[in-house]
């Protein structure tokens, strides 16, 4: 509802008038079982504004790795929300399960005997400490991402606040979340643990928020207390926007996050790819392909980043031309690149010297080349595993620094594979690395040639990703997102793009307009924007610019284009309104008009003069 505008009256001199874009909506966040259809944790709170919500309010919905789905759902009345609530979760007097409500005038129902409605003041959130890490703004107007410590006893808060900082600098500072830096606050929020370091075996340790092992292997860490974790991002409110759970543990940590050299940073932006842009994965063999990453049909305008494909003229027409080719292009269809896996293993398999792990795949013989691509952990050193293909030794070497860290390998072979039964295998060859090496993951992929599969970084075509069942979805870009190659820094252009339009949903480009009168009894008004372009503290690499246009008494003010600090006669009264556009070549499409903001004054008093 553009134009619509909230009236604040305040008994002195103005009218301050606030873009709906200021408007604060109601929140739901309800995780259910897939089958029985049973929530089992749900979260109701007031939040900070979302732009261009929809009238019957925004929902989106997806099935978490341990297979329960989580349900978003945003709306202005609170209302609706209860609504959905008690549609998504039965009548709210037989909620049995973990629930989070923050006060509200809905919450004046009895609480049955035995019925577990936990609010904050009821459930303690533990003990926090919180400290800045890298701030921009005020939480209201920016996305906060929150550090919570597991595993961290009470000497080691230096180290907490050390390990968090060198995350959150990774993954903004010169990559990955650079360019929209200006939009995120970081903070560190410590809890001590009565225990150092993360439990194994299965069994939490007494920390904060419990997080395990399950084995000593390097497949996954563990909640034991997912709700002492909820209560406590709850209890921050606008100040937790996107909790980030980091167990004390010097290795890889699966969804959560551990201060793992290696992996630390890489499943950090990772997993925030996945919750802040609402997009599944690129890399072959998962369960969850959705988003503006990822298309199922190949008609162009059902494919979401149709705007960003490099050669639109290579995806049109000419069937005539190409008609020997694979991949067959007919109008309005896009080009699809050819390549196929004919392997896919997610083993996580212990390995030992007595027996090598081994597995066999068949080929078409029709690609021009092929990769072998693995990951592993517990294996420091290049003579304790060989890697054959076909009997034919690889020659892998374990990244430089990596120890008995997790880590992932491609090893390219500029060959066509021939037709027929293949092996690849596995052979440990250090008997004391027995119980710690590690087979993750092995797959197989074949490609066409340059003229079927352009593997060039940078080139925006239609990719084929292969799910865990072995479905056809298409990807963007070969290589270039760190959704599919984990240990890329960056995200490609169409995740980048769906970035910027979900961090600024819950962002405004204007911080403030303050109104007041100079001592020379001038009226003044400054603008306080978002830093961005011109405005950053640190400049960045890509174009971008903000335009300011006035408006005094619906009558646009030319001469003061541009500025964010104008001043006007002490007497003159009406209404000022400032428009901010921002343009990035990061953005090329803005359907919700997300990458405006418009802010309104009315003056009725003038400037006293002294
Ligand atoms: C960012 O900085 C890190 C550490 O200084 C460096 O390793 C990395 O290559 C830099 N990335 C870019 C894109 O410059
Ligand atoms: C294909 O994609 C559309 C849009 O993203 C989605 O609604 C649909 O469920 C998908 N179909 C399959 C079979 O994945
Ligand atoms: C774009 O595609 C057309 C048609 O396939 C091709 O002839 C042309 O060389 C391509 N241009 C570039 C820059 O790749
Ligand atoms: C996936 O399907 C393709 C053909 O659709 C087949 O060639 C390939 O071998 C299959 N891969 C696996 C791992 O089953
Ligand atoms: C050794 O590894 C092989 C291949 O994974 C497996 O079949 C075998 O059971 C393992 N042996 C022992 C003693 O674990
Ligand atoms: C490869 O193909 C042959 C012939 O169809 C078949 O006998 C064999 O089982 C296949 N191997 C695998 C690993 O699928
Ligand atoms: C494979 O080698 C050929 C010939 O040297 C080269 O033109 C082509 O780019 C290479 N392909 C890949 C994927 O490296
Ligand atoms: C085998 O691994 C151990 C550590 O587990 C290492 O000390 C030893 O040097 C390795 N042996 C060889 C022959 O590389
Ligand atoms: C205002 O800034 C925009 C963006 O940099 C620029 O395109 C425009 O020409 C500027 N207008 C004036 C009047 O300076």
């Amino acid at each position: 509802m553009k134009g619509a505008y909230l009236l604040v009256l305040f008994l002195s001199a103005a009218v301050f008038v606030l873009a709906d874009d200021a408007f604060r909506p109601f929140e739901l966040i309800v995780h259910r079982e897939p089958d029985t259809l049973c929530c089992t944790h749900l979260a109701l709170r007031e939040t900070q504004p979302f732009r261009g919500l929809p009238e019957g309010g925004y929902t989106t919905s997806r099935v978490l790795e341990a297979g329960q789905e989580r349900i978003h759902f945003i709306a202005r009345e609170e209302d609706s929300v209860w609504a959905r609530a008690e549609a998504l979760c039965g009548d709210k007097h037989t909620w049995d399960f973990h629930t989070l409500v923050h006060d509200t005038a809905s919450l004046t129902f009895d609480v049955r005997p035995g019925q577990v409605v936990l609010r904050p003041a009821q459930e303690d959130p533990v003990p926090l400490e919180v400290e800045p890490l890298i701030t921009s703004g005020d939480s209201d107007n920016r996305v906060d991402l929150v550090f919570f410590a597991d595993g961290y006893t009470a000497e080691e808060k230096g180290k907490f606040v050390e390990d968090s900082l060198r995350l959150a600098e990774d993954i903004s500072s010169n990559q990955t979340f650079y360019t929209v830096k200006p939009l995120l606050n970081f903070w560190a929020a410590f809890t001590p643990s009565k225990e150092s370091g993360i439990g194994t075996g299965g069994k939490p340790k007494d920390t904060a928020f419990g997080l395990y092992r399950d084995g000593t292997e390097l497949r996954g860490v563990y909640y034991s207390k997912p709700e002492v974790a909820r209560t406590t991002c709850f209890s921050l409110g606008d100040q937790c926007d996107y909790p980030i759970l980091m167990g004390n543990d010097p290795l890889y940590g699966g969804e959560v996050i551990t201060p793992s050299l290696a992996n630390g940073p890489l499943v950090l932006r990772h997993e925030l790819g996945h919750s802040i842009i609402d997009v599944g994965e690129e890399y072959d063999g998962g369960y969850a392909y959705f988003g503006v990453n990822a298309a199922n049909d190949t008609t162009l305008d059902k494919v979401p980043w149709a705007h960003w494909l490099t050669n639109l003229s290579d995806h049109n027409h000419h069937d005539h031309e190409h008609a020997s080719q694979a991949h067959a292009v007919s109008p309005n269809t896009a080009r699809v690149e050819r390549s196929v896996m004919p392997l896919q293993d997610y083993a996580w398999t212990m390995l030992n010297t007595s027996a090598a792990w081994s597995t066999k795949f068949n080929s078409s013989g029709t690609y021009a080349w092929h990769i072998v691509r693995f990951s592993l952990s517990g294996i420091p050193d290049a003579k304790d595993l060989i890697v054959e293909l076909d009997g034919k030794d690889l020659g892998w070497v374990p990244r430089g620094d990596i120890g008995v860290d997790r880590w992932h390998y491609d090893i390219k072979i500029n060959k066509t594979l021939k037709g027929g039964e293949h092996e690849v295998k596995f052979s440990l060859k250090n008997k004391t690395r027995e119980g710690e090496a590690q087979l993750c993951s092995v797959e197989i992929l074949e490609f066409g040639d340059e003229s079927e599969f352009v593997s060039t970084p940078g080139h925006y075509s239609l990719y084929p990703t292969f799910s865990e069942t072995n479905e056809t979805t298409y990807r963007p870009t070969n290589e270039d997102c760190l959704m599919r190659i984990v240990t890329t820094p960056n995200f490609c252009k169409a995740c980048t793009e769906g970035l910027w339009h979900a961090l600024l949903r819950r962002v405004t480009l204007i911080d403030s307009l303050a109104v007041g009168c100079s001592a020379s009894g001038e009226r003044t008004l400054d603008l306080t924007l978002v830093p961005l372009a011109h405005l950053r503290e640190q400049p960045v690499d890509v174009d971008e610019s903000y335009e300011v246009t006035w408006v005094r008494d619906g009558v646009e003010v030319r001469e003061w284009t541009n500025q964010t600090s104008v001043t006007d006669a002490g007497d003159a009264f009406g209404s000022y309104a400032a428009k901010v556009r921002y343009w990035t070549e990061e953005v090329r499409v803005d359907a919700d008009g997300l990458l405006e903001s418009e802010v309104a004054y009315v003056v009725m008093t003038p400037c006293a003069r002294s």
